[in-house]
């Protein structure tokens, strides 16, 4: 009944601006209302952590280390995962946690990308621990991406950071069923903004955000899943040296001499107070939620001023 209206290309436009017109029009409204989710939530109370079984990948260095101190602060026990490299600090990150908290750490290597290494680390912490409380799908690779590369070596991207974060989930939901547990995907704002020479990167995180925004209509409101698109944080993965020791193309200028960035402590605070207090998606540093609403109310400025970037990764 309403294909004519839609094929015709003047009604077709129209509709669209009277959605925009109202949407501008209601926003003042979305607005307060937002306000006041927000301020609700500085009020809501924390999960107590104290006994919890909390599984994290990729917790060797970053943010996946600072998340499993910040879980460590409030007893949480751990299991944590990175991949088996002689100079590999997971031991440390283990040995640190207990000393910050953590009744007992589990350390595992185990590569997030290969199926049955999944399905074992997570057997292995139940088996240990008894339960599963929290599973933080945090691993992850950044290569950045030009058309003069040879594409096939971007595989890994999406084998570490789409399957490693999925595979993991898959064998968590029976234990996380029991006890109303989380899942905790760490997406990043580039899923959505695409900045240039995010390529396969922008791809595998826009893939995680649309997979885990679908897989909540299945496991809520028993498991809550939080996502969290974060924007530039301190680690070593907006550095030039990051960039210089992986595949892909190079950045020239390390990110944080460029950009606002967010100290990654306080960021990892941050994200295990949200997780803690039931957010269901984090955006850190928070002014970056602005950026997503002007890509989406006007994508042509948004592709200028992202363009600067492009300047940045070497070719
Ligand atoms: N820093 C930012 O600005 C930013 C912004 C948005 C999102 N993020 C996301 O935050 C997550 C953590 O990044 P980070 O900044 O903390 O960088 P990072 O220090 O390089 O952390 C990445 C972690 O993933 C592990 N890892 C990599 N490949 C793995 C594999 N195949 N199997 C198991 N573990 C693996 C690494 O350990 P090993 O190499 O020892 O295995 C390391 O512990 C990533 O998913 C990233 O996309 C970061």
């Amino acid at each position: 009944m309403y294909e004519a209206y839609f094929n015709n290309k003047f009604t077709n436009l129209l509709v669209f601006y009277i959605y925009l017109l109202v949407f501008l029009l209601l926003s003042p409204f979305l607005f307060v209302w937002e306000l006041f989710n927000y301020v609700g939530s500085c009020f809501r109370c924390k999960e107590n952590m104290s006994g919890k079984v909390v599984l994290i990948t990729g917790a060797s260095s970053g943010l996946g280390e600072l998340m499993a101190y910040e879980y460590a602060k409030h007893g949480a026990y751990l299991a944590i995962i990175s991949t088996q490299k002689p100079e590999s600090r997971l031991q440390q990150v283990a040995l640190r946690a207990r000393e910050l908290g953590s009744p007992d750490v589990l350390f595992m290597f185990a590569d997030v990308s290969k199926v049955d290494e999944c399905r074992m680390f997570v057997d292995d912490t139940v088996q240990h621990f008894g339960r599963l409380d929290h599973l933080v799908c945090n691993a992850g690779i950044g290569p950045l991406y030009t058309i003069k590369n040879d594409v096939t070596i971007f595989l890994p991207v999406i084998d570490i950071n789409f399957w490693g974060s999925v595979y993991p989930t898959h064998f968590a939901i029976p234990h996380l069923m029991k006890t109303n547990g989380k899942i905790i995907i760490n997406a990043s704002a580039a899923g959505v903004l695409n900045p240039p020479g995010g390529g396969f990167y922008n791809a595998s995180k826009a893939a995680l955000i649309s997979f885990y925004e679908s897989l909540r209509f299945e496991v809520s409101p028993t498991i809550t899943i939080t996502i969290l698109t974060l924007g530039f944080i301190q680690t070593n993965f907006i550095t030039t040296k990051y960039s210089s020791n992986g595949v892909g193309a190079r950045l020239k200028k390390d990110l944080r001499d460029l950009f606002p960035t967010m100290e990654a402590e306080a960021c990892a605070k941050a994200i295990v107070d949200g997780i803690r207090k039931g957010a269901t998606s984090i955006t850190e540093p928070k002014f970056f939620k602005v950026f997503v609403l002007f890509k989406f109310l006007f994508p042509k400025p948004h592709y200028y001023y992202s363009n600067i970037y492009s300047s940045l990764v070497e070719g």
